[in-house]
């Protein structure tokens, strides 16, 4: 068992994990039933809950199969309604649910956009609006979301992705300024390459590409800490951080050599 933290263990009693059932947010849910915590563990899939929460039983802590569509208003709200009821509102979410679909510019379609945007976007923003509600009545309560790297600036067949990623880094920016001076921690979660179903299906090496278990170990320890991002691995983030300051014509020149894109 991997022991994150002193005997004192993890601040939070209670955790909701989106995008449970497999991947980062599969071992992220094992690393907080390894530390005794209660996790809301949300996917569409009840299945991937069901054989996660059997593995997960000889843990001190306890998964609770939440199946759960992020774009389904509804049934977010209902959720989110049973726990005000029954006084038991996790201390933290994660907004980790989220999807990929690679595609050209050949490809370029406005309802594959669409399809990516109400998920990684619309699905995290519907989970997020009753979540901030709650905690900011409260002034309590810590959330993270889950963007990526490839939302700091264009790469080939990622315009969808990138730009759903884009659009919840910069959403989480103006939503931290607006709840400075409040009791309300919110952080962004930026991987690099993670080996997870959502990843085995590209056909280009993946540079730093990391287990989902050290994912989920390097997210708590970022939660565990005050600064706004969560990115690693750090190799990779720092030269991804350096592309982002070159001017348009070097980037385009350089990710080209890198990638190998036409
Ligand atoms: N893997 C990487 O390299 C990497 C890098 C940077 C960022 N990320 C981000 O990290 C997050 C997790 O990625 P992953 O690699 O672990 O992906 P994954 O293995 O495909 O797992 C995604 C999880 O999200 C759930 N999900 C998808 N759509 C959903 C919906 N509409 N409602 C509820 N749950 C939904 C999936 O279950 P169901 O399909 O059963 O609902 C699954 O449990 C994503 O937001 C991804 O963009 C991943």
């Amino acid at each position: 068992m991997t022991k994150i933290t002193n005997d004192q263990g993890l601040p939070w009693k209670r955790v909701w994990v989106t995008g449970a059932g497999r991947g980062i947010g599969a071992a992220l849910t094992r690393l907080f039933c390894e530390e005794g915590l209660t996790v809301y563990a949300s996917s569409r899939t009840q299945q991937d809950l069901d054989v996660l929460q059997q593995k997960l039983s000889q843990y001190p802590g306890t998964m609770i199969p939440v199946p759960l569509d992020i774009c389904n208003k509804e049934n977010i709200n209902s959720l989110i309604e049973s726990w005000k009821k029954e006084n038991n509102f996790p201390e933290l979410v994660i907004l980790n649910a989220g999807t990929h679909d690679p595609f050209p510019a050949q490809e370029f379609s406005a309802e594959r956009c669409e399809q990516l945007f109400d998920i990684n976007l619309m699905g995290t923003i519907k989970c997020l609006e009753p979540v901030l509600k709650h905690y900011m009545a409260h002034n309590r309560g810590h959330i993270a979301v889950m963007a990526s790297v490839a939302g700091y600036r264009g790469l080939p067949t990622a315009a969808a992705y990138g730009a759903s990623k884009a659009a919840l880094i910069h959403l989480c920016e103006a939503l931290k300024l607006d709840l400075l001076g409040t009791d309300v921690k919110l952080q962004v979660i930026n991987p690099g390459f993670v080996r997870t179903p959502l990843t085995d299906k590209n056909t280009f090496a993946m540079p730093d590409l990391m287990e989902p278990e050290d994912a989920a170990m390097a997210i708590i320890k970022g939660l565990l800490k005050d600064r706004f991002e969560i990115a690693f691995p750090a190799r990779f983030v720092r030269i991804l951080k350096l592309l982002r300051l070159l001017p348009y014509n070097c980037y385009f020149r350089l990710v080209r050599r890198i990638t190998g894109a036409q």
